[in-house]
């Protein structure tokens, strides 16, 4: 058995929070490599989207292994240690806990794990979003999954047609379900159009048992209860054979559905697919952005990445992106481009509040 484990978080952004600085996603390599080397992984490779670090690992040692979750965590801190020398913005960001204490979950970072059964070819995307928010992944999970508009497969392919398991979390309640689409694809869609409060965790195909996909259901403001920057999450997918092949995966980002986060992490914004070169949030610290790495997995090794969304496939994608965030941004501080109350990340609602309090009169 291998697992992939795919760590990440905001360390500190350059400029601003558009991008990562050099220097940082080398040290995040050296010390992957290090680890390699004495035995810890089998392979690594350490990559960005924007302001955020991405640890993607390979090993033998199981999910939610603490010496896999120390060595992310270090890497977190000694990266951290570097961005405060750089002075980059918000060094830090994402570790709240003081300390390491033996597993990386609640402590800030986010991550996405599978152990899986290495097929005789094992394909993998892994998803790597900015300026977004957990529960992003639901839409193009549900479309990979359980949409036979999307995925083709699930129509015509008998490896498919048996359809797939939606493991659901309740962040709030910290709660999960496991739902059947088809047959159960209402009560799926009824929880996973409120990404904010039910994020998918995993996919299973129903036929073998076997894992499809997982993402990272961290949410920082749950952990923090309090504004400290966007979850940024990542996500991975199997493709082929048994499951929806690379194409199928990738097709749910030819449209630039809206997510929550961009600017203060408080705005509705499209969901760019872009190539990593083009990971660098700007125009109103977004639009949010989404990466795709394929990989083929080989006893662990990853060969790749390839870059996936370096594709004039999604080029049409791109521009409706932009052309709905020239809209969307027309709107200013208006709902539905700004998020609901309650969904804002930063507001200064409750001092305003104060100041009007005596103001009020009942209505004439
Ligand atoms: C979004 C994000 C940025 C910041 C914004 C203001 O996830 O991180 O949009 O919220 O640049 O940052 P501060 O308040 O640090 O000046
Ligand atoms: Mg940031
Ligand atoms: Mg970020």
């Amino acid at each position: 058995m291998i697992t992939i484990s795919a760590i990440k978080a905001d360390i500190g952004g350059y400029v601003g929070h558009s991008a990562m600085h050099p220097d940082i996603l080398a040290l995040g390599q050296e010390e992957l490599e290090k680890a390699r080397q004495r035995g810890l992984l089998v392979d690594c490779h350490a990559t960005y989207c924007g302001d955020d670090l991405f640890l993607i690992m390979t090993h033998e040692r199981g999910e939610n292994d603490e010496e896999v979750h120390r060595l992310a965590w270090d890497t977190f801190i000694k990266g951290t240690e570097l961005a405060k020398k750089l002075k980059l913005y918000g060094a830090g960001q994402d570790l709240l806990a003081d300390a390491f204490s033996g597993n990386i979950r609640g402590a800030g970072p986010g991550s996405a794990e599978m152990e899986i059964d290495e097929r005789p070819s094992e394909p993998i995307i892994v998803f790597m979003a900015d300026k977004t928010s957990a529960g992003s992944f639901n839409l193009p999970f549900y479309k990979m999954f359980a949409d036979p508009f999307n995925t083709a497969g699930l129509v015509i392919a008998e490896s498919l047609y048996e359809g797939f398991t939606f493991e659901i979390q309740d962040v709030r309640e910290h709660l999960q379900i496991s739902l059947n689409t088809p047959e159960e694809a209402y009560y799926a869609l009824i929880l996973m159009g409120a990404p904010s409060r039910y994020s998918v965790k995993r996919v299973y195909a129903r036929a073998t048992k076997e894992i499809a996909a997982v993402s990272s259901t961290d949410k920082l403001s749950l952990i923090a209860g309090r504004y400290v920057g966007k979850d940024d999450p990542v996500a991975m997918a199997r493709c082929q054979g048994n499951f929806p092949a690379v194409g199928e995966v990738l097709e749910p980002f030819t449209t630039a559905y809206l997510v929550e986060g961009w600017m203060r992490g408080s705005h509705h914004g499209p969901w760019m697919p872009v190539a990593l070169k083009d990971a660098t949030p700007s125009r109103f610290d977004g639009p949010p952005r989404i990466v795709a790495l394929g990989f083929q997995l080989a006893d662990g090794k990853l060969v790749g990445p390839r870059d996936m969304f370096d594709d004039p496939g999604f080029d049409n994608a791109r521009a409706e992106a932009n052309h709905v965030a020239d809209y969307l941004r027309k709107h200013g501080p208006f709902e539905p481009h700004r998020l609901p109350l309650e969904e804002m990340e930063y507001t200064t609602m409750p001092i305003i509040a104060k100041k009007l309090a005596s103001r009020w009169q009942p209505l004439t």
